[in-house]
């Protein structure tokens, strides 16, 4: 046995997981060497904070969620639900003309002064939709068989080129995607956008564990590795050069946004304008819930602090929850379009935010070396999640839009939240611009696709 090989079994038995060696001798030696590499490389104290601040063994999954700063995570008695209360926030629409302008055009001189970059959290796994490449990659069967990354360089190139500035675009991915990302893009020419306004960077892993804490092989020789959540982004950009980039090009506002929103108008100059009026470190948009149930967080305060409670952290009674006019009081749905000021992201570096634990199916090999894969969720993966920071921000600008222009997510194969749906949605949204246009459309039943290279919100369709 080698030298690699006994520093490896001393680090694992200090976290209590030398199984990982369990088919060491029985591999060829480059696999040895492969996986030795994998466990020199992990962040295991990274993983025993995951595994503590998760009360591995103790605390049921439901729960893990919501076990933030201040509650101890073994201690349950704590109800970290019990000083919610609902947020205030400004509504686009009761905005009158005049303010609407004025916010309009504020985000139009930020654009037009370079000072708007765009992030797009592209690492995740995307696994409930069964595609097998990145999810940008997807083409959710639009006529012109657009997939989501070109629907988001072509609405940043039309902002870019009204603005006569190019936006930079920043694109997370994760070990898992990264390669076939950069791919996509080169071989699409990077669907016209400037090269050098494009920079892609790399998140970091989490191995995934049992409900044990004990760490999964994805095979004899290989750690089972999942992205380790959306809540990286901003060290991430920091450590793979973005932020001093942005710092470069004089960029004081970071647009953050989901791959997976087909409708998203990525960095829109009304949501900036309204970010920077009112200055505070995130601004977020949000859109009504389309039902209690809906698979979105909620936004609102908590502990007097700006929050977003994830939707399967919100208790059923919450959740349901309506005041005296009917209305759901927890009903500001997170679509994840936040504005984040640079400075205040700087201002994070280094600070950690808590790994969450969440439930799934994990393809893993058992003590036996089978391959076991469960349809249901049978490990654990440990995800920071970026909402962790809006407590850190004491006051934060929440803006309420009309939801058929701002949300069509892409999660599942069918139903809700589908290619399908989010399609329909963007014929409807489509077939209004033309619409309010004057443009006659009694006559034709196909569905509208307007290519984002001619509007972008619905703008320059009458012939003006
Ligand atoms: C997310 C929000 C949820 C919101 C919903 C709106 C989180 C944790 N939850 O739910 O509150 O209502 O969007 O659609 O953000 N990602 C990475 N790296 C990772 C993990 C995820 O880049 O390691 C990216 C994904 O590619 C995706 C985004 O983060 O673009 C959110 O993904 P996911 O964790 O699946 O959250 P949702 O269930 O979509």
């Amino acid at each position: 046995m080698n030298v690699n090989y006994e520093a490896a079994l001393e680090v694992l038995a200090q976290h209590r997981q030398t199984h990982v060696l369990r088919f060491y001798a029985e591999l060829p030696e480059s696999s040895q060497q492969k996986l030795l590499e994998q466990i020199r490389l992990m962040n295991w104290e990274q993983l025993e904070a995951a595994l503590a601040h998760s009360a591995f063994g103790q605390a049921p999954a439901s729960l893990s969620s919501s076990l933030n700063s201040t509650a101890s995570p073994t201690d349950l008695s704590v109800d970290p639900f019990a000083d919610l209360a609902p947020i205030e926030g400004y509504d686009w629409e009761a905005f009158s003309p005049e303010e609407q302008r004025f916010y309009e055009e504020k985000g139009w001189q930020l654009l037009k002064t370079g000072k708007v970059g765009a992030v797009v959290v592209a690492g995740g796994q995307g696994s409930r939709l069964g595609h097998s490449g990145p999810k940008g990659t997807f083409d959710i069967g639009l006529p012109s068989h657009k997939s989501l990354f070109q629907l988001q360089a072509e609405r940043l190139m039309n902002l870019s080129s009204r603005a006569g500035s190019t936006i930079p675009w920043y694109i997370m991915t994760s070990p898992d995607n990264h390669i076939e990302t950069l791919r996509f893009f080169l071989e699409a020419n990077y669907f016209g956008y400037d090269r050098k306004s494009c920079m892609f960077v790399k998140q970091g892993v989490m191995p995934a564990v049992d409900g044990a804490g004990r760490i999964l092989l994805a095979a004899k020789d290989e750690i089972s590795l999942a992205p380790s959540g959306n809540g990286e982004c901003f060290a991430v950009l920091h450590r793979e050069g973005a932020l001093a980039d942005m710092q470069r090009r004089g960029v004081d506002w970071l647009f953050y946004y989901n791959v997976d929103n087909a409708l998203i108008q990525v960095a829109d100059p009304k949501f900036v304008g309204v970010a920077a009026h009112f200055n505070h470190p995130i601004a977020t948009k949000v859109v009504d819930k389309a039902s209690p149930e809906e698979k979105v967080g909620i936004i609102c305060m908590n502990k007097n602090r700006p929050a977003v409670i994830e939707y399967t952290d919100l208790p059923e009674p919450l959740m349901h929850k309506r005041d005296d006019q009917g209305k759901l009081v927890y009903g500001l749905g997170n679509i994840s379009i936040h504005v984040f000021r640079r400075d205040w992201i700087e201002q994070q570096l280094g600070s950690d935010l808590p790994y969450h634990k969440a439930h799934k199916k994990i393809k893993h090999i058992n003590e036996q070396g089978h391959e076991v894969e469960s349809d249901q969720p049978d490990g654990y993966k440990f995800e920071t999640l970026i909402f962790d920071y809006f407590p850190r921000a004491s006051e934060i600008t929440v803006l309420r839009m009309k939801r058929e222009g701002e949300f069509a997510p892409v999660k599942n194969k069918t139903g809700i939240d589908s290619p399908e749906s989010a399609r329909q949605l963007m014929y409807n949204l489509h077939r209004s611009w033309l619409q309010q246009a004057g443009v006659p459309l009694d006559q034709f039943q196909e569905p509208v696709e307007i290519s984002p290279l001619i509007s972008y919100s619905g703008e320059g369709l009458g012939g003006e």
